[in-house]
């Protein structure tokens, strides 16, 4: 298994390019089994989840290739072909829990789909009761055997669907499935989350009629068929904020290309909270932090709030705050398991319940961290950076499935992060 080496200390200066949006690539692969033609997803991140999901749709009889477009960026390329088994393998799914996108498409176009229940993650139990409500509200049949979700439908009827909890991957199975359902779905209390946006631009390429995208109310009237297109997907503001982030922990100058910040607001706000200096580029945005880092509270909460997936690295940064930060996390219930990692360098955290207090300190010190989770490891290489000493960041093999070579665009901004062999 591969690590991180970090030698922590250097300012990062410098700028480099997002990649594509990883939470909009996932779904709109899932979207292409909707289709009667090919269906190209341009811009799509080297990403292990993306690699898993394209052989689960390998698995559910679509081919799949990937590669350079005429202009050089790197394209999927799904022909969905008639499902030889419309079953999402446990082995998969234990694996990449966004396989549930399969459900919505599948019984929508073939009226049958077998998933495994996908089990709890690290982050959380992360059940899927509102997926499965939704699309038995538009007439599908479900139920449990052996650890999988059976569901059938002869043909969806669209339907209200008031979702009980904000979910961005229920919101983007039901888009889905009632895509092609008998007459007009009504999804209320749907996730605002620009990834969910970026879906239903692909599905209106599709030739899908879905108005409201981006609200609490979504309206989706089913059609016939839908066909195959080419999309440029959305760049991953979650990935941009990581990196600017690690500009501003590092007290550097960092400019990422491709950041979209009327999608980012939340966390800039509280990067200029902070005392960094956040500035729109032509083609992107911009951190510089030359000051002291003020000490500043952050609640999670669904979009446009303050994103979860940047909990973690947050956290990182108010590590080395001027005074004390309080972080509640009120998406998932187990999200902190960064903070043991980062007491070990020093940071000084105490948790109760969902919140944490983080006492800054004036700086960390390097040492051999264990990545959990996706978001947590993360959290950890911005924390190596800045600290004095060397860091290693061990089973880095969770930040592979949401970051496309992180350690070379840091390094291109100047970072000493090396990814060595164990
Ligand atoms: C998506 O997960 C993202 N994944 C997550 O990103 C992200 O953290 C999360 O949304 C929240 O923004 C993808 O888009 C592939 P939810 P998702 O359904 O859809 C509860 C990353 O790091 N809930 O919005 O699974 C759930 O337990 C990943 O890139 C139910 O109770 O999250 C949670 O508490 C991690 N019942 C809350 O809702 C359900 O049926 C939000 O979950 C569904 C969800």
């Amino acid at each position: 298994m591969d690590i991180f080496v970090i030698k922590g200390g250097v300012p990062l200066s410098g700028s480099c390019r997002a990649s594509g949006a990883k939470n909009a690539v996932l779904p709109e692969m899932a979207a292409a089994l909707l289709a009667d033609g090919p269906v190209e997803i341009v811009g799509v991140p080297a990403l292990r989840d993306i690699s898993t999901f394209g052989k689960l749709l390998g698995i559910l009889g679509a081919e799949v290739t990937r590669g350079p477009d005429a202009t050089g960026r790197e394209t999927l390329r799904i022909v969905p072909v008639p499902a030889s088994t419309a079953e999402a393998p446990y082995d998969l799914v234990k694996t990449m829990r966004a396989s549930v996108l399969v459900l919505g498409p599948l019984l929508a176009r073939y009226g049958r789909a077998r998933i495994s229940l996908p089990g709890g993650c690290a982050i959380g139990a992360r059940p899927i009761d509102q997926h499965l409500k939704g699309l038995e509200l538009l007439g599908a049949k479900t139920s449990l055997a052996e650890g999988y979700i059976e569901a059938t439908a002869d043909r969806l009827t669209g339907a209200p669907v008031r979702f009980d909890v904000k979910t961005v991957t229920g919101t983007e199975n039901l888009m889905m499935a009632a895509t092609l359902a008998e007459g007009t779905t009504v999804l209320s209390n749907a996730a605002h989350e620009p990834e969910v946006c970026d879906l239903a631009r692909l599905l209106r390429r599709m030739g899908a009629d879905i108005e409201g995208d981006g609200t609490d109310e979504i309206v989706v009237r089913g059609v016939r068929s839908l066909r195959g297109t080419r999309h440029e997907v959305m760049a991953d503001r979650i990935e941009a904020a990581t990196l600017l982030v690690a500009g501003a922990i590092t007290g550097g100058d960092v400019t990422v290309e491709g950041a979209d910040p009327s999608r980012m607001g939340a966390v800039l706000d509280k990067l200029r909270e902070s005392g960094a200096e956040v500035t729109g580029t032509p083609g992107g945005v911009r951190v510089t932090r030359t000051g002291p880092i003020r000490s500043v509270n952050v609640k999670t909460a669904p979009y446009p709030g303050f994103p979860t997936d940047m909990q973690a690295q947050f956290m990182a940064y108010m590590c080395l705050g001027d005074g004390f930060s309080i972080i509640s996390e009120t998406i998932f219930e187990n999200r902190f398991m960064h903070v043991a990692e980062l007491r070990r360098m020093g940071a000084q955290i105490d948790v109760s319940g969902n919140t944490a207090a983080v006492k800054g300190v004036p700086k960390l010190s390097g040492a051999p961290l264990m990545a959990t989770d996706l978001r947590a490891s993360a959290s950890l290489v911005l924390a190596g950076l800045a600290a004095s000493g060397t860091t290693e960041v061990l089973r880095i093999y969770h930040l592979d499935r949401g970051y496309d070579t992180l350690e070379s665009k840091l390094r291109y901004l100047g970072a000493d992060i090396a990814r060595v062999k164990e």
